[in-house]
């Protein structure tokens, strides 16, 4: 058995979805309505099921919250695998149809567990920029940091999902926050087109954002595709930022998605 496939837990509920919008055909948003007395923080995550081999087994997997904890929904931006267990059921979902909802929140990528700093970087591959949605949607992680930047990699240019509303957010703020997309695999549209470390560790990005990169002043955040989380948390550690750990409010934070 999936060691994430486990009986019924005592605490959950079942969830209408009340819209998916597909950016690409294995990439959606999908709404959820949220029941009263779910909370959570910027960067939490909840845990999302459906049924497999009967309705008492029940397939559980995390994924972060994308929308902001005033929001009447729960939003997540959500990559579909091919042949994953939760995903490929997921997909043939419409609105209308429920999900299990695991009703408490968790996780540790939230920005307050960073020591503090004066500016924050967030860097996103795939579907890892759904927290930084949720953190630029609530107005006090915003006024937390004198300036955010925020680095997103994709392999191609319709992946930039959220741009417009990133855009609108960084027109709100345009002293205080920078979006950065980078698009990996196709030329054209504006964007860098180098992995991030690439990027960081020859320096382009910090000179085309106009900003140091460093342990006294940044602030790190770092989350999606584990080799590129690695990847990173070597590079940064190179440069003396220390990761968060329990009891220890360090200079970068991770989340590895799978
Ligand atoms: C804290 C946390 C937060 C997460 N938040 C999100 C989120 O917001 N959005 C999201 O799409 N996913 C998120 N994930 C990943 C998610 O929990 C599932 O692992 C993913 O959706 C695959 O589930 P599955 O049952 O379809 O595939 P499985 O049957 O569990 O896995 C199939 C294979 O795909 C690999 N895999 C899993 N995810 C990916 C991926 N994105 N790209 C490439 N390979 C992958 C697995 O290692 C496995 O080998 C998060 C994971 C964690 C731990
Ligand atoms: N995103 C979608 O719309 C979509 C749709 C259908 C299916 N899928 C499936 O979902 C899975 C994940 O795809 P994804 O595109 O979301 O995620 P991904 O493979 O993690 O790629 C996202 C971005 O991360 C970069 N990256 C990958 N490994 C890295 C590393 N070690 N260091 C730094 N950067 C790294 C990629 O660069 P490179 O281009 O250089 O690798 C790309 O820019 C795949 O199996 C894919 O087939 C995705």
């Amino acid at each position: 058995m999936d060691m994430r496939t486990e009986p019924r837990p005592a605490r959950h509920s079942l969830e209408t979805i009340t819209s998916i919008r597909w950016w690409s055909p294995g990439l959606c948003s999908l709404r959820l309505r949220k029941p009263s007395g779910f909370t959570f923080q910027p960067g939490h995550y909840a845990r999302l099921g459906l049924p497999v081999s009967g309705p008492d087994t029940i397939i559980w997997r995390a994924y972060s919250i994308v929308s902001a904890p005033a929001e009447p929904v729960l939003e997540f931006l959500i990559t579909v695998i091919p042949g994953g267990m939760l995903t490929s059921r997921l997909a043939v979902l419409q609105p209308g149809d429920t999900l299990a909802l695991d009703t408490t929140a968790c996780g540790f990528f939230v920005p307050t567990q960073l020591s503090p700093g004066k500016d924050l970087w967030m860097f996103a591959t795939g579907a890892g920029l759904g927290p930084y949605i949720c953190m630029l949607r609530e107005g006090s992680v915003r006024k937390s940091w004198s300036r955010m930047v925020l680095v997103h990699s994709v392999r191609r240019q319709h992946e930039l999902v959220y741009a417009e509303e990133i855009f609108r957010h960084q027109a709100d703020s345009p002293e205080s926050l920078q979006y950065i997309p980078t698009v990996t695999r196709e030329a054209g549209g504006g964007a860098m087109h180098q992995r991030i470390p690439q990027i960081l560790a020859d320096g382009t990005l910090q000179a085309h954002v106009g900003l140091p990169l460093n342990a006294a002043n940044s602030r790190v955040m770092v989350c999606g595709n584990p080799a590129f989380t690695a990847d990173m948390r070597r590079l940064l550690g190179e440069r003396d930022f220390q990761p968060c750990r329990r009891g220890f409010a360090g200079s970068m934070l991770f989340e590895n998605y799978w």
